[in-house]
Formats: C-alpha cells, sequence, structure tokens
C-alpha cells in the first residue's frame, strides 16, 4: 500500500540543465523513501532523519537554482525566491507538527507534488525557456535533452 504513494520520476521534467536536473531526480528519491516506511519501533526515528534529509536537500537546491537563475539574470528571480519560500515554509510546518506517520506521509506526498512536479513544470521550465531563447549552448547542456 506504502509503494504506490511513491513519485516517478518523468523525463518529461527535465530542464536540459544538468546540475538542477540531477537535484530534482534526487529530491524524488529521498521523498519516495518515506513511503518504505511502515509503523513501527524505530520508524519515528527514521521518519525524522528522512524528514530532514528531504528538506535540508530542498533548501540546498533551492539555494544552487537562484544562484544559476542569478548567473544567467534571469528576470523573474525574485518572484521565484518567494515561491521557493513559500515551499519551504510549507515544509518546515509540516515537519514541526506533531503527526501520526499516515498523516505525515499524505501531507508530505501533497507538498512533494508541489515542490517536485507543479513547481519543476510550471515554474522551473521558464528557466528553461529563458535559456533557450538567451544563452548559449555553453551552459545549456542541451545534450541531455530526448
Ligand atoms: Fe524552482
Amino acid at each position: 500500500m506504502s509503494n504506490n504513494q511513491k513519485i516517478a520520476w518523468d523525463n518529461s521534467y527535465r530542464l536540459g540543465i544538468k546540475k538542477i536536473d540531477q537535484q530534482h531526480k534526487k529530491l524524488f528519491e529521498l521523498v519516495n523513501r518515506l513511503y518504505d516506511l511502515e509503523e513501527g519501533v524505530n520508524t519515528k526515528e527514521e521518519l525524522r532523519v528522512i524528514l530532514y534529509e528531504f528538506s535540508d536537500y530542498v533548501k540546498v537546491h533551492f539555494q544552487d537554482e537562484e544562484a544559476y537563475m542569478a548567473s544567467i539574470a534571469f528576470p523573474d528571480l525574485e518572484n521565484h525566491k518567494l515561491l521557493h519560500q513559500h515551499l519551504v515554509d510549507s515544509l518546515n510546518k509540516i515537519i514541526l507538527t506533531p503527526a501520526k506517520l499516515d498523516i505525515i506521509k499524505t501531507k508530505m506526498r501533497v507538498l512533494a507534488k508541489r515542490v517536485l512536479i507543479d513547481h519543476i513544470l510550471q515554474e522551473d521550465t521558464k528557466i528553461k525557456l529563458y535559456v533557450l531563447q538567451n544563452c548559449d549552448e555553453e551552459i545549456f547542456d542541451i545534450s541531455d535533452i530526448e
């Protein structure tokens, strides 16, 4: 039952910006570890480790993505930073609110979908389009796109 809550990576989520794509993929892997957990003796500690690892990596990823956007003079950077901050706030709220494993899993699934799918497709894709229109191939690894 727990396995089918996993969030599948799809190649349509690739931006063609290697470092960001790799980090997005790793975020999928990290959050999916949550759905291997079952109620049990050590679950609380395991849950804590997974949530903090995901949360730490989300923050590293957002910082790297923001630095990348700054490096290419992405015009919508400030707005994109705000969206990142909202996602971090929602994540912190889940982590800091005590709840049963099932509830946390469900909330995390909703959040992970927002962070990993909606945000990539609706917002990060704008970075890709900007790079395609304004930058040369040196910073856009087009060979990685199907
Ligand atoms: Fe983003």
